[in-house]
This record gives C-alpha cells, structure tokens and sequence, in this order.
C-alpha cells in the first residue's frame, strides 16, 4: 500500500477535495483505496455520508490504543472501492490529552501497517493545523501532496508547511518527497495568474506543473456524497486532478528520483 498524505496549514484550500477525488479517480483505475479523514471537524467523514459527531468507530480510539484490529475500524463508503477510516469530533482533544507523549507520532503509520495488503493507495487528509494528527500523517506518508490556494495570502500559509516539512525532515529516517498543487485557479483574475507566477519563482522544483481550475462540479459533487469524477467525469475540475494523478503515478514510483525541495 502506498500513502500519501494532503496537507497544508491553511484552512480551505482543497485538501478534502484533493483526497476524495484522487481516490475516484485511483479507484476507477482498479485501486482498493482507504481513506483516513484526520480532521476533526470531519469534512471527508460527512462528504462520504458519515456522520462526525457520531461515536461509531474512528481514528480517535485507535489513539487510544484501539477498539479490536484496525480493519473492523473500516467503514465502506458507497463507492465500491473506496473505504474510509472516519473522523470524529473527539479529535479535536487528542493534542490536549496526549501532548508529547512518546510514540504517539507513529499511531497512523502503525495502525495502517496492519491493513497493508488491503489497500493499493491510502489517502490522509490533515487538518489545517500542526498537531499530533498533522505529525502522525506526515511520519505515516510516502509521498505528500500540498494544495495552494492560487491567491496571494494563501502564500503565507505554504511557508508555514515547509518549515513543518523540514521540521518532520529531522525525524524521518527519509525526507518526505512532496509537490504542491495550485488549487482554485481562477483564469479570469490577475491574482490567480500573480500567485501561480510568484509560486514558479519560490518553489520551481516542487511546483506541479498544471493547476486545479475552480469548478462548480465539486460542490456539487460533495453534495451528492461522491469524488466529482464519479459524477462528472469530463468536468474541467475531473481532467485537471486525472493530469495530476498521472503525474503523481510518476513521482511516487518507489525508488524514482522524487521531488524533495
Ligand atoms: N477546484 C475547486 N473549484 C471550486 N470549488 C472548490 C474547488 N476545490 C474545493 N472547492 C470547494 O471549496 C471548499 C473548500 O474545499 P475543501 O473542503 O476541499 O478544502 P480544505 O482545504 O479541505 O478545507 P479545510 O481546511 O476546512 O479542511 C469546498 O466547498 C469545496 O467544495
Ligand atoms: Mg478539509
């Protein structure tokens, strides 16, 4: 099982849509793919018809050494090769209860472990805060994937992700290869067309060379509880991620010379 991880320290710049999509579009390629929602406010959790506030299985007693083996902590989804590890708002104390306790960096990756041969493609969708859940899916990954917002401010927020990267870079045995993804890429404004220049000038390595556009279809994809390329697979918003996967199918070949900053 390969993981990946999507993560940013800023709110609402496509992580959950990022995830979700990549999974339709691995999972109609014929990949048994897991997501593991590590948010607590639980937006992949409801986007695949669960709900967060409920106390069903979560990540959150696998923190607490576990309810039973992790593959009965599994929920199926309605898309038939997708699964889902959910989240639930009880999350959201896991930073206050632990604090640094030793070990508690590695829960994911020791919990996934177990279900290895299940799955072809994991896919971790972080909250936009630095905590044990961000710790614990940046030590879990193989490969990590950075939505951008394509405006100006959401700059701000990127740098705040790779001091986190190069932080975790001290306690991994390996860097974590990764690729940012502009996001929300708005043709029609001169500020998505500056952010995107100013992030070819910053990051010319780690930089994806395509773009996510906005498209109305994600939202109406998350209403209907499915990845927009279930939905509308010749959306505009579909064939961007279908370029991105293809290349992320590339980058994260184990043993291929990754992207690394
Ligand atoms: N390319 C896009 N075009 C149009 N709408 C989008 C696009 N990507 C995401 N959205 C919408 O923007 C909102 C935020 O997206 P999403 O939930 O994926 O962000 P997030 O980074 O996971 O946010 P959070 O930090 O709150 O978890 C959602 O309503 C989603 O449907
Ligand atoms: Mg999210």
């Amino acid at each position: 099982m390969r993981i990946w991880a999507v993560a940013n320290q800023k709110g609402g710049v496509g992580k959950t849509t990022t995830a979700v999509t990549l999974a339709g579009l691995l999972s109609q390629q014929g990949h048994r793919v897991l997501l593991v929602d590590m948010d607590p406010h639980g937006s992949m959790t409801s986007y695949m018809g669960y709900d967060p506030e409920g106390d069903g299985s979560s990540l959150y007693s696998l923190f607490h050494g576990g309810s039973g083996p992790v593959d009965e902590m599994i929920r199926k989804t309605q898309c038939k090769m997708i699964s889902i590890f959910t989240a639930s708002t009880a999350l959201a104390t896991l930073d206050r209860q632990l604090g640094t306790q030793d070990g508690k960096g590695l829960v994911i990756a020791r919990g996934l472990a177990q279900v290895n041969d299940d799955y072809d493609y994991a896919l971790l969708d972080c909250p936009p805060t630095l905590g044990v859940l961000m710790v614990n899916a940046l030590a879990a990954c193989h490969y990590l994937i950075v939505p951008v917002q394509s405006e100006f401010l959401a700059l701000k927020g990127l740098e705040r992700m790779m001091r986190t990267i190069s932080m975790m870079n001290h306690a991994r045995m390996q860097p974590i290869p990764y690729l940012i993804v502009p996001t929300l890429f708005d043709r029609r404004t001169r500020a998505s067309g500056q952010a995107l220049d100013n992030m070819k000038e910053r990051y010319p390595e780690t930089l994806w060379n395509g773009i996510i556009p906005v498209d109305t279809q994600f939202r109406e994809a998350s209403r209907a509880g499915r990845p927009v390329s279930l939905l509308s697979p010749r959306s505009r918003g579909s064939l961007a991620y279908d370029e991105l996967l293809q290349d992320l199918l590339v980058f994260d070949l184990p043993g291929s010379r990754a992207k690394t900053g």
